[in-house]
């Protein structure tokens, strides 16, 4: 491979060894920094896109021209060997410096081969087959010239009208920051010089996940200790975990933006969490302080992000547009580029791109790692195992061996372009199983399979009605195929209905004419308002978008091939005015008291419940599990707590054990209940097993309203079971 003989000797030293290293790496760029000219520099801080895929609202068609004047320093939505390796060409042989190209991209639930959205992965749980997909991920995106990765996104949310939901771990923080931790070590690897690893990027910073009535883009305001306690942590961890790039939210946080916000992006980023890699803005973030009233132009909006600690300002030019001017009136000191500029060629050199820039075009690569047999194995597995069973009244499912006919019906069941969901990177619909195509596969000749689409997604339509209850009282079983359109989630899809869309209810209910034993397997991007269908199917299968083999994975599940053990990760409401609804929510004053059903003033509605329809953690198995012998004892300075978990059923199955802490009496006001634990196992049937946690003071300490997080002796509720509501508890003095 060609090497760049200009710059390589000034970086064959750079070391690969994790972002804090950087003495040998000073010295190199340096002398690359000394080379060259102001407008060299700030055309490394720029990020432009290609014209290969619309992320956002503004266009580049000179992106071209951009690389070839050596104004750009990194390039998104460009993929495949062929037109990386063309753009990096005009980088590493038309410019003066030769300075290779960074290439992003937003590979959120897969590359080619396309995984259940993040928030259907989290239902499962399962840590180790997330970090698996990702390292699939971030092999298929660099087989395909991809060295920058966009996700992962750890933003908390508790508002499903909000689309973006569909992208994150849910609503809990400690579980996102574990997940959020694994999917940067899937992207990142052992080592980032491999060419099959990617730099991962933590979205979006911050708090990007509270938008006010769940509206894209809207205005952030959370108090000091909210954001510490549950908003910031998985940013944290991600961090923690080695991240090599950050990305800005849109959002403001205290009446600053993040784009601009000093506090967030060096006071905290770099000063107190030691954050060495670079920080990118969002979508023209920089010029978008302009409308958020804080900046008069785009100079004075390129000011104050750089001041703030953007290093990359992503598709507005901002950056290239001013910072020249800002230098000569000495607004900014080249230090700052510098530093900027610096930040930027230690990613670029980690990931060997100086070594070889071509290192991820390579071809044969290209043929050979994408869409591979084991790729689909495991993105089934992961389909399978985020499916999350909500209802399954007289066993309806799993599908009885006397079935030799089942009627799929509704706008789902055999729709291609759906099952990707959104952010579907470089995904290919035909190439996606359908929940028809997998229950075919796996009927076989023996059971007969029709489908009926019934009525559309999202239209007043219902002339298909008749057809549909047609093919229900012909078939032994029913399955209705209902949700969202795959857009309907993601970013700018929010919803202020979060119903199931258009005539679909009115078709579970006309299709339960037939009185056939019927499952209704949903597919979309948030917690939908489903009590309607929860009162009136037996059975409900939430698949989410399960990706590229969604149908394959989902028939496993619904013949009993595999026990489905998925378990929510953001709470399901009765109705839309719930919302916000969380699990780990404070107990107020006056909260709900059973007892008391009729009292008046307590913190609740004249007109709903205040329990969820499903709750945090919940999820339905083929088989039951039962908990007893639940000890908590203080031991060497630790809870030490224990649990049996017996198979209850007929069925092997996997149960998801989860444990939750109340701090009864605080200094401030606590959660009434915090996940702080869980493991996944299999118990088998009739068998049980001993299950153990232990819990330091570190785990339960909190931030206080002076931002230091101590622990306060006291009294404690551990809670173990298998959701966050159906629980086992032990009260623990712990001093
Ligand atoms: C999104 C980011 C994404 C970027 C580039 C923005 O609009 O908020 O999450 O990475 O576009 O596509």
């Amino acid at each position: 491979m060609k090497k760049i003989q200009a710059i390589t000797a000034v970086f064959l030293f750079v070391a690969i060894s994790g972002w804090s290293q950087n003495v040998t790496e000073g010295i190199n760029i340096d002398s690359l920094l000394n080379e060259m000219s102001l407008i060299e520099k700030i055309g490394q801080l720029t990020l432009i896109t290609s014209d290969w895929d619309i992320t956002g609202p503004s266009l580049s068609n000179d992106y071209k021209e951009l690389i070839k004047a050596g104004k750009a320093g990194a390039v998104f939505n460009a993929y495949t060997v062929d037109f990386v390796r063309e753009l990096q060409k005009t980088a590493v042989e038309e410019t003066r410096l030769k300075i290779p190209l960074l290439f992003g991209y937003d590979v959120i639930h897969g590359h080619r081969t396309i995984f259940p959205i993040p928030l259907g992965q989290a239902a499962s749980w399962n840590l180790d087959l997330i970090r698996r997909s990702e390292s699939v991920a971030a092999s298929e995106a660099t087989a395909e010239g991809i060295n920058w990765i966009f996700a992962p996104m750890v933003d908390i949310s508790r508002d499903p009208r909000w689309g973006r939901v569909s992208e994150g771990g849910g609503e809990d923080t400690w579980l996102t920051s574990k997940i959020g931790a694994t999917r940067v070590n899937g992207f990142q690897g052992e080592d980032l010089s491999s060419n099959s690893t990617a730099l991962a990027c933590v979205k979006h910073f911050a708090a990007y996940g509270a938008p006010e009535a769940g509206r894209e883009y809207n205005t952030v305001d959370i108090s000091t200790t909210s954001l510490f306690e549950s908003y910031l942590p998985p940013y944290k961890a991600g961090i923690d975990a080695g991240t090599g790039s950050v990305m800005t939210s849109f959002n403001e946080i205290n009446g600053q933006p993040s784009t601009s916000n000093k506090w967030l992006l060096t006071d905290l980023l770099r000063d107190q969490w030691d954050f060495k890699g670079f920080v990118v803005s969002d979508y023209t973030s920089i010029n978008e302080l302009v409308n958020h009233g804080v900046a008069e132009d785009e100079k004075s909006a390129a000011l104050l992000s750089l001041n703030a600690g953007v290093d990359m300002d992503m598709q507005g030019r901002a950056f290239l547009n001013n910072l020249e001017m800002l230098i000569a009136g000495d607004k900014i000191s080249m230090q700052q580029i510098d530093q900027a500029v610096r930040r930027i060629l230690i990613a670029k050199a980690k990931l060997g791109l100086f070594d070889d820039p071509y290192r991820y075009c390579n071809k044969k690569r290209e043929k050979t790692a994408i869409m591979t047999k084991d790729n689909r194995i495991l993105a089934r597995k992961l389909v399978r195992e985020s499916c999350v069973l909500l209802k399954n009244e007289n066993n309806t499912l799993p599908i009885p061996d006397n079935v030799k006919s089942i009627a799929i019906i509704g706008p789902l069941g055999d729709s291609k372009k759906d099952m990707l969901g959104n952010w579907i990177a470089a995904g290919e619909w035909d190439k996606c199983i359908t929940l028809k195509e997998g229950m075919v596969n796996r009927a076989g000749d023996l059971i007969k399979v029709t489908y009926n689409r019934g009525c559309g997604i999202d239209d007043a339509n219902t002339s298909g009605f008749e057809e549909a209850l047609k093919a229900a009282r012909n078939a032994d079983m029913v399955i209705l195929a209902l949700g969202e359109a795959g857009e309907m989630s993601g970013e700018a899809a929010s919803r202020t209905n979060i119903d199931l869309p258009g005539v679909q209810n009115q078709l579970a209910t006309m299709v339960m004419e037939a009185g056939k034993p019927t499952v209704a397997v949903l597919f979309n991007g948030r917690p939908l308002a489903i009590s309607q269908l929860q009162a009136s199917v037996p059975a409900i299968l939430e698949t989410w978008f399960g990706g590229t083999e969604a149908g394959n994975g989902i028939a496993d599940v619904l013949f009993g091939d595999y026990n489905p053990a998925g378990k929510l990760t953001m709470t399901f409401p009765q109705n839309l005015g719930q919302v916000p609804i969380y699990y780990n929510h404070k107990n107020t004053g006056r909260p709900l008291d059973p007892e008391r059903p009729d009292f008046k003033y307590l913190s609740k509605y004249i007109d709903s419940p205040n329990d969820p329809l499903y709750p945090f953690g919940y999820g339905l198995s083929y088989t039951t599990f039962k908990y007893d012998d639940l000890s908590a004892n203080v031991e060497g300075g630790q809870i030490q707590i224990s649990v049996n978990v017996a198979n209850t059923g007929n069925r092997d199955g996997e149960e998801v054990v989860q444990l939750y802490v109340q701090d009864k009496i605080g200094s401030i006001t606590r959660p009434v209940k915090e996940l702080k634990g869980f493991q996944k196992l299999m118990i088998k049937k009739g068998e049980s097993k001993t299950v153990q946690f232990t819990l330091t003071k570190d785990d339960l300490a909190f931030y206080h309203p002076d931002l230091t997080k101590s622990f306060e002796p006291g009294e404690f509720v551990v809670y173990v079971g298998g959701n966050s509501v159906e629980t086992i508890q032990k009260l623990v003095l712990f001093d």
